[in-house]
């Protein structure tokens, strides 16, 4: 569903016909490799379109200028770099996103010098990265209008280095996460009338083609594991539901594992307590929690992580019918304990409460990361801009921290203390499925804190992050794919071998 866009690398020198990229810091000089290859006269050629159109050079910002008739090339596209000091601040992904945003069609050279700093192989690769996830459309079910050619779009990028074998190397990895992004991104832009859980779950058998072991466990297996909380969610739908486990063995032979697990919600209806009319349809998005860890599983086997890694999707649909769920209704979780159900809407919490569990109890993991489109609520605190991280454990909050900075895609550290679980005893049950609409968001990831035992955990509320995603360098559509680039950089710089 991306467009066909290849991505090469080759030695510095010559340029080409087509586009060509080249960066600049304020101070609007240009590198050394960019004059060699354009010639003595871009530099002016550079001070004088910058007057023009009032580019300053500002880190991320572009201007797009005709070359004049003698450089040879179509076009030339400027990509500021701000004042930088440490290229370790930069978000090559963007950079190399706002490279080729005013380039269309046809092909692009990026010359990749940076005045005054050599690019690592990994930093030119993450520039490849960004390109690839700029170019990304979701155009499945748009039919060609009678007589109008399908635009010719960006075919080729070539990335002029210093060192192409190791820019190479490096891309293989990073070209495998954007797979990964871009798998997450396919299935939550997906309708839900293509995209149920049976459907979702043959999706991420896909991933066997790659080496992923794949259980698919259906409604007979569930009821005999006792996840009544989760198939309570899905009992008013016509679709089935799937947990499905997906697991990765590339670290050493009887390694504990990490756990990844997914909220996926093929479509929240919001159930008996459904949901008011206005933007309903968004709620197909509410499985990006479960298409993030198919995206990581992805990634993590296309480069053939060192890592024994399980994935576990949670996968149902929840409808108002005559069969479902009440609110009232009392279920007993897999794990024991009894749930009043107070609101169909929270369904995200009861399905992941049997698969936290049964990922516990099966897996021993070293840590549970799990990713769900939870809560309005946490909109309402962090916007879109962050997801809302909620841990029972300082070290793994910090790891991700750290890989959250380097990645771009932000998290926010919230409190799931004792106050918020005393918000959810039931006087019926164990425990109610909601705490009232004040602190939603941590009411949230109290109950499911409820489902984990001893061992660390992080919760990331990723309603405001994984769809109706703002534009941005290297995003264009409704589904950002948010977190596979942010729990690959976490496997890739804590947990392999
Ligand atoms: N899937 C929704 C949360 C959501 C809302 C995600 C908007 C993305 C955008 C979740 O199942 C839900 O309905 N949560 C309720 C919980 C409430 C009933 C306690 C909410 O946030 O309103
Ligand atoms: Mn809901
Ligand atoms: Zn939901």
């Amino acid at each position: 569903m991306s467009r066909d866009l290849k991505i090469e690398f080759k030695p510095f020198g010559g340029s080409g016909s087509g586009s060509v990229v080249v960066f600049v810091r304020d101070d609007l000089e240009p590198s050394p490799k960019a004059v060699s290859a354009l010639g003595n006269g871009l530099s002016e050629l550079i001070a004088k379109a910058a007057k023009a159109e009032q580019f300053k050079g500002k880190y991320l910002s572009s201007m797009s200028i005709l070359a004049p008739s003698d450089m040879g090339i179509e076009r030339l596209v400027v990509v500021g770099l701000g004042n930088y000091k440490d290229t370790k601040k930069l978000d090559w992904a963007k950079l190399g996103g706002a490279g080729v945003a005013a380039v269309s069609r046809g092909s692009a050279i990026v010359i990749a010098d940076f005045p005054g700093n050599d690019a690592e192989p990994e930093e030119i690769a993450e520039m490849a990265l960004g390109v690839r996830l700029r170019n990304y459309r979701f155009e499945h079910y748009k039919s060609k209008k009678k007589g109008e050619d399908k635009p010719e779009g960006l075919n080729k990028v070539v990335f002029a280095v210093d060192d192409v074998d190791a820019a190479k190397k490096a891309f293989k990895d990073a070209d495998s996460v954007a797979e990964g992004t871009i798998l997450a991104r396919n299935l939550v832009n997906e309708p839900p009338n293509v995209l149920f859980p049976v459907e979702f779950a043959n999706r991420a058998a896909e991933l066997e083609k790659l080496g992923v072991d794949i259980e698919i466990l259906d409604e007979k297996a569930l009821r005999k594991l006792g996840m009544n909380a989760l198939l309570g969610v899905g009992q008013g739908s016509d679709q089935e539901s799937r947990v499905v486990v997906m697991r990765w063995n590339g670290g050493k032979s009887g390694q504990d594992p990490v756990a990844f697990i997914g909220k996926g919600v093929c479509f929240d209806t919001g159930g008996i307590s459904i949901k008011p009319a206005e933007g309903m349809e968004g709620m197909k998005g509410d499985m990006g929690g479960a298409a993030c860890v198919v995206g990581l599983m992805r990634a993590l086997a296309g480069r053939k992580a060192k890592a024994n890694v399980v994935g576990l999707i949670g996968l149902v649909e929840n409808m108002p019918d005559g069969k479902a769920q009440r609110p009232g209704d009392i279920v007993t979780a897999m794990s024991g304990q009894s749930i009043e159900i107070i609101n169909t809407d929270a369904e995200g919490r009861l399905v992941l409460a049997d698969v936290l569990w049964y990922t516990q109890e099966r897996f021993k993991p070293k840590f549970m990361i799990n990713l769900a489109t939870l809560t309005g609520a946490i909109m309402v605190a962090l916007a879109n801009h962050y997801a809302g991280m909620f841990s029972n454990d300082d070290d793994l909050a910090e790891q991700l921290t750290l890989a959250s900075e380097k990645t771009g895609e932000k998290v926010w550290r919230m409190p799931v203390t004792a106050e918020y679980d005393k918000m959810i005893d039931s006087q019926f049950a164990d425990v109610k499925n909601t705490g009232g609409r004040l602190g939603g968001a941590c009411t949230a990831a109290a109950f499911l804190k409820r489902f984990v035992n001893d061992v660390p955990w992080v919760h990331l509320d990723v309603a405001g992050t994984a769809m109706d995603s703002p534009k941005n360098e290297i995003s264009q559509t409704w589904a950002s794919g948010w977190g596979v680039r942010l729990l690959d950089r976490l496997v890739r710089d804590n947990y392999e071998s």
